[in-house]
């Protein structure tokens, strides 16, 4: 049946990215794969969240971790917290490790944006708001902050004892607020992961937006970096050369603790050698 559906496609004269989505859809439908492969064929709902949940659960294992934390910094209804429970049960089976998730968020919607640096033409105070009670009657596993970043923050890993956070989704759509989640960064190692797999949401947008280096979230990664000598925020370029560049790819973001006393720990391959031929 699918080699028919696809001979059709071919012979109606299908263009190869519409036959090659075709071919996804079936897949996903009829193809009874695992959740490796859905992820790998990017079938599967936010897989942005997927990869990033996936690759910080594989580094932490080969760092020796057996509990990690995922955080996704602004929740609004709670889709994305929803879905990143999914990834997390997945990836937690394949690897044999526990993940806890902690959703941060006012609960209020967007705060008052403190000036243009917030892009106050695009985000209005209050946009976003969550159905509180709705959204912990249906999160299974994730636990909600509550409370403004740039008060939470402070005392957040006082109060969880949270394990060393792998993965983070940041989507607080602010300046103000992303450079006050960014602060995480300068806690004590044992809480992060020497390596942490970043998505931010508001790197790309459209022509609204316009996105730029002195405003926004770019501003924030900006300054965190020059602010930082020994810890920096970087593109994912290994994905950024990939021949089939998706969008998000341009919204992953590693950061690195050159000081944290795992980061040189040896995780390649064994025994590289590359003999004359
Ligand atoms: C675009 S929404 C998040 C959408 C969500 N990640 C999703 O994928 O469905 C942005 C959220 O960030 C939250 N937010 C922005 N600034 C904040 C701050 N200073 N403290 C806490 N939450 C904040 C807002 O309340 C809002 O719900």
């Amino acid at each position: 049946m699918f080699k028919q559906a696809l001979l059709k496609a071919l012979n109606i004269g299908a263009n190869p990215d519409w036959l090659q989505q075709k071919s996804l859809n079936l897949l996903q439908k009829f193809g009874n794969l695992s959740y490796e492969q859905s992820l790998a064929l990017q079938i599967i709902d936010r897989p942005h969240y997927g990869y990033c949940v996936y690759h910080s659960a594989a580094l932490a294992k080969k760092l020796g971790y057996s509990r990690i934390s995922v955080v996704e910094f602004g929740v609004a209804g709670g889709n994305g917290l929803i879905n990143l429970e999914y990834h997390a049960e997945q990836v937690s089976k394949i690897f044999g490790i526990d993940i806890d998730i902690y959703g941060f968020d006012t609960g209020e919607g967007l705060p008052k944006p403190i000036d243009y640096r917030d892009l106050p033409y695009h985000w209005q105070e209050s946009f976003f708001k969550m159905n509180i009670p709705e959204l912990k009657n249906r999160l299974t596993k994730a636990q909600l902050v509550l409370g403004d970043i740039r008060e939470t923050v402070t005392n957040f890993f006082q109060e969880y004892q949270p394990a060393p956070i792998a993965a983070m989704f940041h989507d607080f759509d602010y300046y103000s607020s992303t450079i006050a989640a960014f602060k995480m960064f300068d806690e004590d190692e044992k809480y992060l992961l020497p390596r942490i797999y970043c998505y931010l949401d508001d790197v790309i947008g459209s022509e609204i937006e316009l996105y730029n280096d002195y405003t926004g979230i770019r501003l924030a990664v900006n300054e965190f970096n020059e602010n930082h000598s020994l810890k920096k925020l970087s593109p994912a370029y290994h994905l950024l050369t990939r021949q089939h560049l998706k969008t998000w790819y341009h919204q992953i973001y590693i950061y690195h603790d050159f000081s944290h006393s795992k980061y040189n720990q040896f995780i390649s391959s064994d025994a590289q050698q590359l003999p004359l031929q």
